[in-house]
């Protein structure tokens, strides 16, 4: 850590690490509710819509947190400057932070706008967007003052634009619900498949330059490949969502063709994280944070690119739209795409903050490896179960309720697999709260 405004981003990662470990717990309640059926008394009060809406509204929160910390931590040693403003910085930090909280207080008192997602109500919308214009404000101001401009910075301000942009257009009820979805995609996908792979490359670009010491050019190089890629299939990929919803008829073939070619800057960015690291591997003091690297590369490739492909194209989406097939692909999607790129950024930056140079990484790899083996093996039991309810339901045209019947062993064994990532979540979350300076051999 060279910047004393860097210190700040320490707090957005305890905060985000906090809140993924009550995430975790919600998710292991929402299995039990798949695999046992509980008292009524318990549904009256805590729903299962109530805690899914905890569980996916918390996962966006601390993933947010860790890329604006990410962000404070990066754009200090990418300006060469201070942050322009560790007040406007703390001040975000704790209005977010209340309006999660509020939010999920209100949700389980039925305080919710009831789309996915989305669900936290307008008055505390207005929160978020306050505090992300502060935010992009404070970063922006840093990099204008310091005019030190790089293809990193450019594409992570680009990446938070867009992102906090895409946002507003979620906050509108439409009383045509075709319209409503048309929009509410417009926050969901062009986040994920859009302004999220763009702030995704920013940062990983910028941890290989400072990891492996090679040329900055040759990595922003591929930045750029990436991005135009990412933004040409990706906007127009929204399709893939627009086949079932009332939207014009088109969609079926722009979306089938455009999201179908997505895999591809993926593909690109996993081959060239890859390719960053073995030319490096041997020289670096913390080499974990290379295991993070390609762990978050090839998970991502596998979770969004090959597990997306698989029911991007209409032929197939037809039979498995909002299946669990889509939770399979949801789950491994985000878990190696932004999950893991928020440990890699924590595994990064948190030693450093401490000051701390080599640390001890066993409890780290520990984690690492339960929670990326769990998560992997509950795509598959998260995956056949959405094949026996897509063959049930809709090549069988039973009910939603009997095919419930004939998938809940998968969900039973997505119970256990879920403990074993809570168990690898639990020694992530304590290593990176008490990381303290290894014994260095020689
Ligand atoms: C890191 C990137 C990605 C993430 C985090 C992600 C996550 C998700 C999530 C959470 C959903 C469920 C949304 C809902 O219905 O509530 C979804 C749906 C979907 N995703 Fe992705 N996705 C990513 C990339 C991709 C890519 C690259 C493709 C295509 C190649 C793809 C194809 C689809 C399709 C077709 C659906 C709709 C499934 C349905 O009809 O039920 N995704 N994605
Ligand atoms: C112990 C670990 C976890 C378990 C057992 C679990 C379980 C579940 C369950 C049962 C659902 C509801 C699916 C439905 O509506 O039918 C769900 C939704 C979801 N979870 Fe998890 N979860 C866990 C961890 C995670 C993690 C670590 C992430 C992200 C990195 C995540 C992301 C999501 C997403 C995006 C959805 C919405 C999926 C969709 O709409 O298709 N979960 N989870
Ligand atoms: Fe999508």
């Amino acid at each position: 850590m060279t910047y004393q405004s860097q210190r700040i981003s320490h707090w957005y990662f305890k905060a985000a690490l906090l809140l993924f470990a009550l995430q975790v717990v919600l998710g292991l309640w929402l299995a039990i509710n798949y695999s046992y059926t509980l008292p009524q008394s318990i549904v009256n009060v805590f729903s299962f819509a109530t805690a899914r809406a905890i569980h996916t509204n918390l996962l966006v929160l601390w993933m947010l947190l860790g890329f604006m910390g990410g962000t404070y931590y990066i754009v200090p040693e990418e300006t060469q400057s201070e942050i322009y403003s560790p007040a406007i910085a703390w001040f975000q930090l704790i209005a977010l932070v209340v309006t999660g909280v509020v939010a999920i207080v209100g949700f389980v008192f039925g305080w919710t706008q009831g789309r996915p997602l989305l669900e936290i109500p307008r008055p505390l919308d207005a929160v978020v967007v306050i505090g992300a214009l502060l935010f992009l404000f404070n970063v922006g101001m840093t990099m204008f003052k310091a005019n030190r401009w790089t293809v990193v910075q450019g594409t992570l301000l680009g990446g938070l634009l867009f992102l906090a942009l895409l946002y507003l257009f979620g906050i509108p009820f439409y009383k045509n619900v075709v319209i409503d979805w048309y929009y509410w995609w417009w926050v969901i996908h062009l986040w994920v498949e859009g302004a999220w792979e763009l702030v995704t490359g920013a940062i990983l670009a910028f941890i290989l330059i400072k990891t492996t010491g090679v040329d900055r050019h040759v990595v922003e190089k591929w930045l750029y490949v990436e991005i135009g890629l990412f933004l040409f299939t990706g906007i127009v990929g929204t399709g893939h969502h627009y086949y079932w919803i009332g939207a014009p008829k088109y969609w079926l073939w722009f979306g089938g063709i455009f999201s179908a070619l997505e895999p591809l800057p993926i593909l690109l960015m996993m081959i060239d994280t890859i390719m960053h690291v073995k030319k490096r591997k041997l020289e670096i003091k913390n080499p974990f944070t290379f295991t993070l690297a390609v762990g978050c590369a090839v998970l991502h490739m596998i979770g969004a690119g090959v597990l997306g492909l698989l029911h991007t194209l209409p032929q197939i989406n037809y039979y498995t739209h909002g299946s669990q097939v889509t939770v399979a692909h949801g789950h491994l999607a985000f878990y190696g795409a932004y999950a893991l790129l928020n440990f890699l950024v924590f595994y990064y930056a948190m030693p450093k903050l401490k000051g701390i140079e080599v640390y001890n990484d066993t409890k780290g790899k520990i984690a690492f490896w339960t929670m990326s083996s769990a998560m992997s093996l509950m795509a598959v039991t998260f995956g056949i179960a959405g094949v026996v309810q897509s063959y049930v339901e809709r090549m069988l045209g039973m009910g939603y309720m009997t095919a419930q019947h004939y998938m809940r062993l998968w969900f039973e064994v997505t119970l256990v697999l879920g403990i074993f990532f809570f168990i690898g979540m639990l020694f992530m979350v304590y290593d990176l709260f008490t990381l303290k300076p290894a014994k260095v051999k020689k």
